[in-house]
């Protein structure tokens, strides 16, 4: 069994206010389950506190990006040894933000990953096609070579949770149907089981993109979806919850 994870990616936004009240109330509704786990992405800067906050919440909290070195003269850059310093063990990478908005290869990407598992990471590695991908009917060559880095290293995919992510739907209100979600995910894991079915049958990948209460049920009850990354709707506590709990 799989379970269930709804993971929040803050990007650029929250503070400590949100993670006051957030914090608390999913504590409770994760106390009434036993199959979902939830972790949440905020800023570099609100990690310390936040890791601290929910240490006792079943809440995990993890770091939305790192650097490729280890320490050095890289202005702006935050370390893995540094994320390890205030108890971070997670990490999100791969998301189409840092690919798009901020040139991040597969090649990048890959490294960075690599680098994350070595030194003791868990990674959530996002993949997804453009709209233009998507329209060209191209969704399974882009995951596919997305992948290929990291399926190369099979040894790695124990420490990683991919999220399907299709850039279209990101934060446009537009949410892939149950049937394309499956269907990515679907092959993302027949890909996976090319190499190691075992960890085919245990890697957790998750949809995103417009995740909300309305929709989430229907995306997290198809077979190979096991929970969601969501943005938006991971900003606003009673949404957030409300996607925790319309899962049945
Ligand atoms: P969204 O973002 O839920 O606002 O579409 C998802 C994401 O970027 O991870």
């Amino acid at each position: 069994m799989r379970g269930l994870l709804v993971a929040g990616n803050w990007k650029m936004n929250g503070d400590f206010a949100l993670a006051n009240e957030m914090i608390p109330k999913l504590k409770l509704s994760l106390a009434k389950t036993n199959n979902i786990s939830c972790m949440l992405f905020p800023s570099f800067i609100h990690l310390d506190r936040m890791i601290e906050l929910a240490s006792d919440s079943g809440v995990t909290i993890g770091a939305q990006n790192v650097s490729t070195n280890l320490s050095g003269a890289y202005t702006g850059e935050v370390s893995l040894q540094m994320l390890k310093s205030v108890g971070a063990k997670q990490v999100l990478l791969g998301h189409s933000e840092r690919r798009n908005l901020y040139q991040e290869s597969d090649k990048l990407i890959y490294k960075k990953t690599s680098l994350a598992i070595e030194n003791g990471f868990h990674v959530t590695f996002c993949v997804g096609e453009t709209l233009e991908q998507f329209e060209a009917g191209h969704t399974q060559t882009v995951i596919a070579s997305q992948l290929s880095e990291i399926l190369a290293r099979p040894e790695l995919l124990k420490n990683i949770t991919i999220a399907y992510e299709p850039v279209w739907a990101i934060g446009t209100g537009k949410t892939a149907t149950p049937e394309q979600a499956q269907a990515a995910c679907e092959f993302i894991r027949m890909q996976i089981a090319k190499i190691d079915q075992v960890q085919a049958e245990q890697m957790m990948i998750l949809y995103g993109g417009s995740v909300n209460a309305g929709n989430a049920n229907d995306l997290f009850s198809q077979t190979d979806i096991d929970g969601g990354l969501v943005g938006g709707a991971s900003l606003k506590v009673e949404q957030f919850l409300g996607i925790l709990e319309c899962i049945k």
